[in-house]
């Protein structure tokens, strides 16, 4: 069910004081080209919807400029918008806006650009202004200068590539920004094609930018660490590798309201965010949430303070409750054993305590949860070895 109790849409966010339909924010990239891209993003049921970026002068892109790199992850060397700046003004964003749409208009990527940019994207009817630059010295400038033009809310576009986005971040809201994206693609990264001997990507150096899955956990960690760090700030979306309702969570839960999404929709079409919407509604019924407020840094409490030094208490299933087998044989906790301490003889579950180091890697590859593990009591022998360790880590940071 999609609505709560009181007939509310348990899935809709507030994000810059405006309400969006979707935490699903589809982010500034090819899909959003135009009018016609990021009206199909509206209907999927994206919350908000932001430009390709736009700049004084329409961006020509070499031949090949996106391509895949693993399952489900992109290395692209795409500039900003092909159409032109007028164009957005005239037609673009008010056609998107007619529409339904929440647009955020990308501006980049220079001050030069946002002091002509970014009071014509307003007037255009754009609900909020994205700023994205190369460089933070770039970006704190076009910062002050939007802030004091325009009266829509500032968002700032934070990368990954730079020196501390913690930091950026705290200049950004120090600036007065409105809303925070956390984070741009991460690169420069090459790709070989071995067939051909050379980079897939055509750029003038070949490189490009990583985005998707294998992003997720550099830019979900930066996230956490700037909703820790400010905990009153609330409009902060997350941006890199959300592929999946649980990846979108994830996000919520360490402190981003909002999830953008751009290279899941190029991999499986712009119609996912609907499903991703569904499926968000299905994962809260499961994990008990009732909305999505509810799960918001939900797991921030939960970030550990000390380290935990102690063993597991390992818990073999081979059968579920009907006495049909849990555990399918398929033997990945014996072949991810760096140690080689475990043995399956099926139904039984072998495990050298002396041999195992507790790094936990056999629970997690486990596909059907037969093998579990719980934190054991701390012995006073790994109390001991815990402080040791605590003492060796303060003496090496000192040096
Ligand atoms: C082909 C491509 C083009 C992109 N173009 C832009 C752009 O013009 N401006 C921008 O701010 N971000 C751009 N991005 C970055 C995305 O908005 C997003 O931040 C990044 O892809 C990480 O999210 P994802 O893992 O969901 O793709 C682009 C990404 C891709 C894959």
């Amino acid at each position: 069910m999609k609505n709560n109790h009181n007939g509310e849409n348990r899935i809709a966010i507030e994000f810059c004081k405006k309400k969006l339909q979707s935490p699903f924010i589809l982010t500034s990239g090819p899909l959003c080209y135009g009018a016609e891209g990021m009206i199909k993003g509206h209907q999927a049921g994206a919350g908000a919807v932001v430009t390709k970026t736009i700049r004084l002068g329409p961006a020509v892109n070499p031949i090949g400029h996106i391509a895949r790199f693993s399952q489900n992850s992109l290395i692209n060397t795409e500039k900003w918008a092909d159409i032109p700046f007028e164009q957005w003004c005239e037609t673009e964003i008010p056609l998107t806006v007619a529409a339904g749409a929440t647009v955020i208009a990308s501006v980049g990527h220079t001050l030069k650009e946002a002091k002509v940019i970014a009071a014509e994207v307003e007037k255009a009817g754009s609900h909020m202004i994205e700023l994205v630059s190369y460089r933070e010295e770039t970006l704190l400038p076009m910062l002050d200068f939007v802030k004091a033009r325009v009266s829509i809310p500032v968002i700032c576009k934070l990368s990954g590539n730079w020196n501390d986005p913690i930091e950026s971040a705290k200049k950004c809201i120090e600036h007065g920004a409105d809303g925070i994206c956390a984070i741009d693609s991460i690169g420069p990264v090459l790709k070989i094609d071995i067939h051909k001997a050379r980079p897939v990507m055509f750029g003038n150096d070949g490189y490009g930018w990583l985005t998707g899955e294998a992003m997720r956990p550099i830019a979900l960690r930066i996230v956490a660490e700037i909703a820790m760090r400010f905990p009153d700030y609330k409009n902060i979306y997350g941006s890199g590798g959300i592929m999946s309702a649980e990846n979108a969570l994830e996000y919520v839960m360490a402190g981003a309201i909002g999830a953008g999404v751009c290279s899941v929709g190029i991999l499986k079409g712009v119609g996912v965010i609907r499903r991703l919407n569904d499926e968000l509604i299905k994962l809260l019924d499961r994990l008990g949430y009732p909305d999505i407020q509810s799960a918001y840094r939900s797991a921030l409490a939960n970030f550990p303070q000390t380290e935990k030094i102690r063993h597991y208490d390992f818990h073999f299933d081979p059968f579920k409750a009907d006495g049909s087998p849990k555990c399918i044989q398929c033997k990945r906790c014996e072949q991810v054993c760096c140690y080689d301490a475990r043995r399956l003889e099926f139904p039984a579950m072998h495990v050298d305590a002396e041999r195992c180091r507790d790094c936990g890697m056999c629970i997690d590859i486990c596909p059907t949860a037969a093998l579990t593990g719980t934190w054991a009591e701390q012995t006073e022998y790994e109390r001991d070895k815990a402080a040791l360790s605590a003492d060796f880590d303060r003496e090496m940071r000192a040096c």
